[in-house]
């Protein structure tokens, strides 16, 4: 039989991060430093508000554009974090999470053959998601000499007749970079001399540790060039309600609308509902978990370079992101040889690009406890190979 795949789908490359949950998934006793999704449940108001919503009978859809309270909600949350304003009614969309959200903007602005910049290293949809709207993606890799920030001049460089927009999203997945207020500039001044659109992807806009997040819609001139997206999965740990949201100027929210109305319908009913709720009164929840993954991120950068995996300071998200290279050895090789003999789980960096290699991601979501356990556990590793030696090791043994 021929096969009936389309061409498109079968040029789209698997991403590279699902292997090591496979293996892991196989064995006992692993430590996961894998995932990029919250330990913590949803805060109990949250998820009342949902089960109060169920039991109301609201079963059913919502408008296409999502729940009026909720899109009232999201434009009152950005106006008081960032003062910048959005109409519920034309500029805001209720998505299905950011992943949604992302296609949607992808589809809505992209012709065939048109370029999106998209830094990297970066969420492994974000390359696809412009495939699969037919466009073209433009990598541009941020650096380790630059904390994995990138510069204008590095996009200014990416820029053709073609280019139509640039995908960033800070603060990072994978590497935990946050953009300084010097380098957004740098990428609103390439933004409006090309007059290209920027897509900011501020999924993980809460967590971010002793700076402040900069909300690329707020930058001078920015809003009319900017589709924003965020939502609830990560700051108020709702993954699994899948609630996210886009706001973008009418004409662009009008396209997107469209397409989600053919594809989705409306968001899950159950999780807007909850959503109102975390965005009125999710706030200390918020501190309250960033408080804790401070406190997390501080043990595992520190436990990372004690053994000589170098690892800036990461201002944001809940990654860290060393580098192996002291090592010798494949990012790749690195993961699987950790998770076979120690049974420890993270991610090669060059799953997100090509300028992660070298690198590892590791989310710092665990418990305190469990990463104290995994430091121990890759200090004995890194011993046994001999990059470390134990005197060095014997810090992070100590840990657990
Ligand atoms: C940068 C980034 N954007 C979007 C997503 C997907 O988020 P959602 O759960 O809202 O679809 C993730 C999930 O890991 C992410 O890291």
């Amino acid at each position: 039989m021929r096969s009936f795949i389309a061409k498109n789908v079968q040029q789209l490359r698997p991403s590279g991060i699902r292997r090591y949950f496979d293996i892991a998934a196989t064995m006992e006793d692993v430590i996961t430093l894998g995932i990029g999704e919250p330990s913590f449940a949803t805060p109990d108001h949250i998820i009342q508000a949902g089960i109060d919503s169920l039991q109301r009978g609201m079963t059913g859809y919502t408008a296409n554009s999502g729940l009026p309270e909720l899109r009232a909600a999201v434009a009152g949350y950005i106006g008081r974090l960032y003062g910048v304003n959005y109409d519920p009614a034309e500029e805001i969309l209720i998505t299905v999470g950011v992943s949604e959200a992302l296609w949607l903007a992808m589809k809505a602005i992209l012709d065939p053959g048109d370029e999106v910049i998209v830094v990297q290293p970066c969420f492994v949809a974000n390359t696809a998601a412009v495939e699969m709207a037919g466009g073209v993606p433009v990598t541009v890799d941020a650096h380790a000499d630059t904390d994995f920030q990138i510069t204008g001049a590095q996009i200014e460089a990416a820029v053709t007749g073609r280019t139509k927009a640039i995908l960033i999203s800070y603060p990072n997945n994978p590497t935990g970079a946050v953009l300084s207020r010097e380098y957004m500039l740098q990428v609103a001044d390439v933004a409006e001399r090309h007059d290209l659109l920027v897509i900011s992807d501020e999924i993980y806009e809460r967590l971010v540790y002793g700076v402040e997040h900069i909300c690329f819609a707020a930058l001078p001139n920015m809003r009319e060039r900017t589709i924003l997206l965020s939502g609830m999965s990560k700051s108020f740990a709702m993954t699994g309600w899948r609630i996210g949201y886009a706001t973008a100027p009418a004409a662009i929210m009008d396209a997107m609308r469209k397409l989600h109305q053919y594809l989705i319908m409306s968001a899950p009913t159950v999780g807007q509902v909850a959503a109102v709720q975390a965005l009125l009164h999710g706030d200390e929840d918020v501190l309250a978990m960033r408080a804790a993954y401070d406190r997390r991120r501080r043990l595992i950068v520190d436990g990372f370079n004690s053994l000589g995996l170098t690892c800036f300071e990461p201002r944001g998200a809940f990654y860290a992101f060393p580098s192996i290279a002291s090592t010798g050895m494949t990012d790749e090789d690195f993961c699987e040889r950790l998770l076979l003999e120690e049974r420890v789980a993270v991610v090669p960096g060059s799953a997100f690009g090509a300028s992660g290699a070298g690198f590892i991601r590791a989310s710092y979501t665990n418990s305190e406890d469990n990463i104290a356990k995994a430091l121990e556990r890759l200090a004995r590793f890194m011993a046994r190979h001999g990059f470390v030696t134990s005197s060095d090791a014997a810090p992070a043994l100590l840990l657990a």
